[in-house]
């Protein structure tokens, strides 16, 4: 069974780099209240915080758990069972997951006029928080990637699909989020630095892809016999 236990190192720094994204939530908290305009024009901490949650979980928690699941398949360790790249995988997505959900949470129980889901951002944004909680459930039940049978080969399409298609959603709900939704909107400066943030994640991911794809055809050339190359050793 892959899920038996957890090694001992994630057990140390989970705590560590959740007190560490706490702190850094707060900060960023208090410095988009503090550049909003006076507090009793700002909106509901609670807002700020289900905002916060929500860039964490889309542009650290998440990137990162499909950065390491794409580009780390060729790393030979394995632990409990796990090989590298899916141990961290399943880590950062759980992560993810558990931040998602809390800002989830909070957004259910804001108060509102219309009701629940009634805004372009609210729409949206369930739509993000379904495909993501699908993942770790489809998961549950993918079938064994050997024999790579018809079944497996539609699973990794659906869950390819909604991971990535959960992202790209993810970009538009947090654009509509700081600029349409929250009152007052979040200042330009920020959703500068929130484009910035994902057009450096756009270009590690193009330039560790051209990587991987130069280094899958030369394991092809030298290794016909393997042409499915570095992508398909070390599978879950
Ligand atoms: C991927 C990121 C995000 C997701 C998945 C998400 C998801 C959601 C969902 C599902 C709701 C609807 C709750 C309901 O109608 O009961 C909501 C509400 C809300 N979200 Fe987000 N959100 C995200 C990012 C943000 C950001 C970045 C901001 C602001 C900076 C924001 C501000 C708000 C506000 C103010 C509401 C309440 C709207 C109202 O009163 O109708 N969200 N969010
Ligand atoms: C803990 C639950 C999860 C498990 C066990 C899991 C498992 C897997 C597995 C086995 C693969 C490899 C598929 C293949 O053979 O090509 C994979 C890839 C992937 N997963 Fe997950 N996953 C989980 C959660 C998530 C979540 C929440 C997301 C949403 C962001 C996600 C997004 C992706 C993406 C985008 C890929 C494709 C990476 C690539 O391009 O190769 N996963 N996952």
């Amino acid at each position: 069974m892959q899920t038996a236990q957890r090694p001992a190192r994630t057990v140390c720094t989970t705590p560590r780099a959740a007190c560490l994204l706490v702190m850094i939530s707060l900060a960023v908290i208090g410095t988009v209240r503090a550049s909003s305009g006076l507090h009793k024009d700002s909106a509901p901490t609670s807002q700020y915080i289900h905002a916060v949650l929500m860039l964490i979980a889309w542009t650290v928690l998440y990137p990162a758990g499909v950065l390491f699941a794409r580009f780390t398949r060729h790393k030979q360790s394995v632990k409990m069972g796990m090989p590298y790249w899916f141990r961290w995988h399943v880590i950062f997505q759980v992560s993810g997951s558990v931040f998602l959900l809390t800002g989830f949470v909070l957004a259910l129980l804001m108060p509102k006029q219309d009701g629940h889901f009634s805004g372009v951002h609210n729409k949206v944004g369930l739509a993000v928080v379904i495909a993501t909680v699908l993942q770790p459930l489809n998961a549950l039940v993918r079938p064994h990637p050997k024999p790579e049978t018809l079944k497996r080969k539609i699973w990794e399409h659906v869950h390819k699909g909604l991971g990535y298609g959960a992202a790209m959603m993810s970009i538009a709900a947090v654009i509509i989020g700081m600029r349409w939704t929250i009152k007052p909107e979040v200042p330009m400066p920020f959703v500068m630095l929130y484009l910035g943030i994902i057009g450096c994640l756009s270009v590690l991911f193009v330039v560790l892809e051209m990587d991987r794809r130069k280094k899958h055809h030369a394991l092809a050339a030298a290794d016909p016999t393997n042409a499915a190359g570095v992508t398909k050793v070390h599978r879950s």
